[in-house]
């Protein structure tokens, strides 16, 4: 079940429940990872304050919205495409107006203004809050550009309107930023430091999506386990909180813990964990609530030592197997995946077969993998040189999808003549007699409809499987319902 994600397949355009009185059309797209979904759902709430209300159609908006990524410059590479289609759009509405949000518009800055004529709004990630001002600026003709990145913004109090849902799934951001520094990555710089959003308003979004009927929930950061609130501000400042602050701290842990009591019916996972930070208590926090899904998605990035210190990563490959060994015994049935990168400056054939048997190690179920992308002001940019040869990068990420592949199809054909719980969640991709959902897993289950429906929590017997997909047939609700 590997996945290589292919940037070119996001942006799909998101769709907003139409409130009355709007008059403006917004068209936002997203791309990159949960997190610019999640943001843009933040940033339709503050624009249908403004009178705007979501089309599907392009050639119909008044403002277009591409919320961007920058972790590898193919992700760049498909919004500059994207822009050249809005530009001949704009020929035929040369009223429509472009903005660029995210994590390229916090990169490039005033250089997206003078590169792309097109781009009339620049917006990062942290000035969402500032979008009725600047849009105000380009209602009266100028180009308009907020980059300012903040300690404190995390976006608590505003309700992010749901687009483009199922009504099942949804995420919910509790961090932002990274302080983490890995010398390959390009979000230290792009969304700035590390904050963590008040418990209480994480807590009242999760009721509130029970409430309207989600039964599953992502909590998102970049890092969540540093999750750590204790009154607002940065994590390395929690030192000079005072007693108080600190005796009603909250880390990650607790969090989960708050969570799946608060509804104990919701199934709740979370995204991404840095093996660094994720400790015991978490492991064991998932092991007490059978609401929490048992998967953890876990980067490892390389399975070389010496790899492993130039990319900053602060673990070891004998720590990195011992988290896994007390994952295994105590979350017997939790999934693991991972994202890796081949190509690494200096990487050499040795470090690229410690990868392969690192993830020999672990038998991932499924993971995302990558061939390194040198990122402009990065670590690796400035110190070291890009000089594994392209071919000889996408030959071993051809080996790690290969051994990924191995390794998911030994995964799904351990469910074979086992019963999982799905939660269903669409109709099938491949065909509309038969329902697809994810297990506590996260592996892709299909299944035939009879009289299910889409949000049941259904026990299904695993009759099939591919590498990335288990294939059966329901049983009976979960009682969990
Ligand atoms: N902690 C983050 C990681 C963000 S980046 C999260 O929430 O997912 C996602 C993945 O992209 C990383 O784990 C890494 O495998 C990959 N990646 C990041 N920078 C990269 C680069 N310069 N080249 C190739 N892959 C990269
Ligand atoms: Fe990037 Fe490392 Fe943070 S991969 S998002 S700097 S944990």
């Amino acid at each position: 079940m590997e996945k290589t994600i292919d940037e070119s397949k996001q942006g799909e355009h998101l769709i907003l429940e139409q409130k009355d009185g709007n008059t403006r059309k917004l068209f936002i797209e997203s791309y990159g990872c949960a997190m610019n979904f999640s943001d843009s759902e933040i940033v339709a709430s503050i624009l249908s304050e403004q009178g705007f209300n979501t089309t599907q159609s392009l050639e119909d908006a008044d403002l277009v919205l591409v919320n961007t990524c920058s972790i590898r410059d193919k992700a760049e590479q498909t919004v500059r495409k994207r822009l050249e289609k809005y530009n001949a759009v704009k020929r035929i509405n040369p009223k429509m107006k472009v903005g660029v949000l995210g994590c390229m518009a916090e990169r490039l800055k005033t250089k997206f203004l003078e590169e792309e004529k097109i781009v009339d709004l620049v917006v990062g990630p942290d000035a969402y809050k500032d979008l009725p001002n600047l849009l105000a600026e380009v209602d009266e003709g100028r180009d308009a550009i907020n980059v300012i990145l903040s300690k404190e913004e995390t976006y608590g109090d505003i309700a992010p309107v749901r687009l483009n849902t199922n009504g099942v799934t949804a995420f919910v951001s509790i961090t932002r930023g990274c302080d983490n520094m890995c010398t390959f990555c390009v979000v230290p710089f792009t969304r700035g430091r590390e904050r963590s959003r008040d418990p209480q308003s994480i807590i009242e979004e999760v009721n509130d999506l029970w409430s309207k009927g989600y039964k599953e929930m992502t909590l998102l950061g970049q890092n969540v386990d540093s999750y750590l609130w204790y009154g607002g501000g940065l994590k390395k400042d929690f030192v000079k909180a005072s007693d108080m602050q600190k005796a009603t701290a909250v880390n990650f842990a607790q969090l989960l813990e708050l969570c799946a009591k608060a509804q104990p019916k919701m199934r709740i996972r979370f995204s991404t964990s840095n093996p660094q930070d994720l400790t015991l208590d978490v492991i064991e926090t998932m092991a007490k609530f059978d609401n929490i899904c048992k998967h953890i998605h876990l980067p490892v990035q390389s399975g070389s030592n010496r790899i492993l210190k130039e990319m900053n990563r602060l673990h070891t490959r004998e720590e990195y197997f011992e988290l896994i060994d007390n994952i295994r015994r105590i979350l017997p049935n939790c999934a693991i995946s991972q994202d890796l990168i081949a190509g690494f400056p200096t990487e050499t054939e040795q470090d690229h077969q410690d990868t392969l048997s690192l993830m020999d190690y672990v038998k991932y179920n499924f993971g995302y993998m990558f061939t390194y992308s040198e990122r402009p002001g990065t670590m690796a940019e400035r110190k070291m040189e890009d000089d594994i040869p392209e071919e000889t990068k996408k030959r071993r990420l051809a080996e790690i999808v290969q051994r990924q592949r191995e390794h998911s199809e030994i995964r799904t054909k351990e469910y074979l003549n086992t019963v999982v719980e799905v939660l269903v969640e669409r109709e099938s991709k491949k065909s509309d007699q038969q329902w697809s959902g994810r297990t506590s897993q996260n592996i892709v289950a299909v299944f035939p409809k009879e009289h299910y429906n889409i949000g049941d929590l259904v026990k299904m017997q695993v009759t099939d499987c591919t590498s990335a997909t288990l294939i059966g047939e329901a049983i009976a609700y979960s009682m969990e319902n």
